[in-house]
């Protein structure tokens, strides 16, 4: 750029600072001086055009703004360490809230029944409340569905289908549940 060219555009811009007649302009300060040329102003893209023997700006074309990009889902099974063995004894069910991203923020009943371990998710299959551990049967506060502790099946309530099962197990004197999504 030449200095004729550096000192309009300085102008060009400090007018667009210290007077409120420039900021209250529809298109660039600068005076084009080129046919085709072009400038970024206020978020539009202005191109110089002919209007008679003199070179103008357009109306310019708004520039469109980036989406905002959204981190891809990954899908696929995980293994979630839910706790050790010995919190859930023969016979008792617990609910665990495991903080690992990959539970998805789920929370899990575990029961121990026969020495076998059965996981379900704890979400009422009615309409999504969720369901606590109730004695005898799991229960949701919602609509008074039960859930069976040792099948997930529903024993009375508006709710007509089991609790999701997941597949569990213990290694290392751990309880291991793996979520697929
Ligand atoms: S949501 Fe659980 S009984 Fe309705």
């Amino acid at each position: 750029m030449n200095r004729k060219g550096f000192l309009a555009l300085t102008g060009a811009a400090l007018l667009q600072f210290v007077s409120p007649l420039a900021s209250a302009a529809t298109g660039p300060t600068l005076k084009p001086t080129k046919l085709g040329q072009t400038v970024i102003w206020r978020n539009k893209k202005y191109t110089a055009i002919k209007s008679g023997k003199k070179l103008v700006w357009n109306k310019g074309v708004a520039i469109p703004k980036p989406k905002p990009t959204t981190p891809p889902v990954v899908h696929g099974t995980f293994d979630i360490d839910l706790a050790a063995s010995e919190e859930v004894p023969e016979g008792m069910t617990q609910v665990f809230f495991p903080k690992d991203p990959n539970a998805q923020n789920k929370s899990f009943f575990v029961t121990r029944n026969n020495e076998t371990l059965i996981s379900f998710d704890s979400i009422c299959t009615h309409e999504g409340c969720q369901v606590w551990i109730g004695i005898p049967l799991l229960l949701c506060a919602c609509h008074l569905s039960a859930f069976d502790r040792v099948t997930g099946a529903p024993v009375s309530g508006p709710a007509v289908r089991p609790l999701k099962t997941y597949p569990v197990r213990e290694e290392l004197g751990r309880i291991i549940l793996t979520n697929t999504f």
